[in-house]
């Protein structure tokens, strides 16, 4: 049975005393939920959250990996360096540094094999622009994405995969997809699973939804088949609100 999933990208926010105070809500905020519980600081908290999460059913995950195991890559970071210090899920191909870094589908590929060798779970992001939705070529558009990055893996390697759809033109933007349209969307992408690997394995991958997902509009969206948990940005930032979407499921 697929997981429910909900995971916090914190983005580029929280120096240290602002990830503590943070991490002190999230403590008094934690409850036994129904769904898998991440947050995703920034790599210089990475190792203060983990150490101060330890004991709590909140997994610290990393926003980005480098694909080299080591060298002269000024400024990144390895998936090594990551388990190194506990981290074991990792972001990869969110639309940010698909947009800002000029991440390809074939970089992502290697980030996603690094990440798979070294035992590491991916969250793989992918999302339409708007202009690819109003052209209507969303689903050609995501499924390029998907077959790209993912479909040299085998239909095992899927154990480790967890898909997020994060349409482009919903983050940061206060204009979430109806959950018709995520839902929709994820029934599209499993159909796109099925075919490749089989719908055993299609069955089993979480596949969540990213862009605007709110305290108020968590729990229709999470009531969707297809769906299976989220990806949240801003909302993650402040506790209340994050483990109100927790517990819309
Ligand atoms: O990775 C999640 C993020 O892209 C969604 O951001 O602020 O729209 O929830 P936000």
């Amino acid at each position: 049975m697929r997981k429910h999933i909900v995971a916090g990208n914190w983005k580029m926010n929280n120096d240290l005393p602002q990830t503590e105070s943070l991490i002190t809500d999230l403590k008094k905020q934690l409850q036994t939920s129904e769904a898998e519980v991440m947050i995703a600081p920034s790599f210089t908290n990475l190792w203060h959250a983990f150490e101060a999460l330890r004991l709590d059913d909140i997994e610290v995950i990393a926003q980005n990996m480098h694909f080299a195991e080591n060298g002269a890559y000024t400024g990144e970071v390895s998936a090594s360096m990551l388990t190194s210090i506990g981290i074991k899920t990792v972001i990869l191909g969110h639309s940010e540094r698909r947009a800002y870094y000029n991440e390809s589908d074939a970089d992502l590929a290697k980030k996603v094999d690094a990440a798979l060798v070294n035992n590491m779970r991916v969250i793989f992001c992918f999302g339409e622009e708007l202009s690819d939705r109003k052209a209507g070529n969303e689903e050609s558009v995501v499924k390029s994405q998907i077959e790209s990055a993912l479909f040299h893996l085998s239909a095992d390697a899927f154990n480790h995969i967890v898909l997020a759809y994060e349409p482009v033109w919903a983050i940061g933007t206060g204009e979430t997809a109806t959950p018709e349209q995520a839902q929709d969307m994820h029934a599209f992408i499993r159909k796109t699973l099925t075919d490749k690997y089989g719908e055993t394995t299609a069955n089993n991958v979480s596949i969540l939804y990213g862009g605007s997902v709110k305290p108020n509009n968590a729990k229709e969206i999470f009531s969707k088949p297809d769906v299976d948990g989220g990806l949240i940005g801003g909302a993650s930032l402040k506790a209340e609100d994050f483990f109100a979407i927790v517990n819309a499921f």
